[in-house]
């Protein structure tokens, strides 16, 4: 696996891997990562010639009193990871790499990126439609995949695709959850250890809502 900081690294492999014929693979992730990206780069290899990585802690999708500065980095852990899963091509830019001075130029799916995690993180879907669609651009993936994890994002980065054109195929996988439930996320780390049940209640409630309702006919909420 080659690991690249410069887009014109990047657009280089891209350009000697679409010469061989390769359909390429794109994970695009924000890096400490788990099984559940891993999940997606397995995706990747499996239906595509060559799985491109991207590890970019994007600083226009956090808001101002949110987590940038403290999300968890471990780029060396990160790159062995990929390397035992056979990706192809790590691209780990710098912040100016990806917005030079002065960058001013935003993606924006109206509408839906205001409703429920948007109603909360005002800006949050705007920073990742455009970190997303500059990745598109540099990388010029034939597929690219998402987890149903992050249902909204997916369905959004769905919408901006086909709204602008971009001739990439999205697609979501699975939930990876760790064996207590949770969904696996690189921000499971914040969760103190006596706290973790409270995250998980959340899941299993809803798992046996589901339960009540496809088995048992339950309709009355209460
Ligand atoms: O889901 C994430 O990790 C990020 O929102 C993404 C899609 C990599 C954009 O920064």
């Amino acid at each position: 696996m080659k690991t690249v900081k410069l887009v014109s690294e990047v657009r280089a492999e891209i350009c000697s891997m679409k010469k061989k014929g390769q359909r390429i693979g794109f994970v695009p992730t924000m890096g400490y990562l788990h099984e559940g990206h891993l999940s997606l780069v397995k995706r990747s290899v499996e239906e595509c010639d060559a799985t491109v990585v991207s590890i970019f802690v994007n600083p226009t999708q956090f808001g101002p009193a949110e987590d940038y500065s403290r999300y968890p980095r471990d780029s060396a852990r990160d790159g062995e990871l990929l390397r035992s899963r056979d990706a192809d091509l790590l691209f780990i830019p710098t912040v100016e790499e990806i917005y030079g001075e002065g960058f001013s130029t935003f993606v924006e799916v109206g509408g839906l990126s205001e409703k429920l995690e948007g109603s909360i993180r005002p800006g949050h879907f705007r920073g990742v439609c455009t970190i997303v669609c500059k990745l598109f651009n540099i990388v010029s993936p034939d597929k690219a995949y998402f987890g149903w994890k992050d249902a909204q994002q997916l369905i959004i980065i769905r919408k901006m695709s086909e709204e602008l054109n971009i001739p990439v195929e999205i697609e979501g996988c699975p939930i990876f959850r760790e064996a207590d439930g949770l969904a696996a996320s690189s921000r499971n780390v914040y969760i103190p250890r006596e706290k973790r049940r409270y995250a998980v209640a959340l899941y299993m409630g809803l798992s046996r809502i589901r339960d009540l309702l496809d088995n048992h006919g339950i309709r009355d909420a209460s």
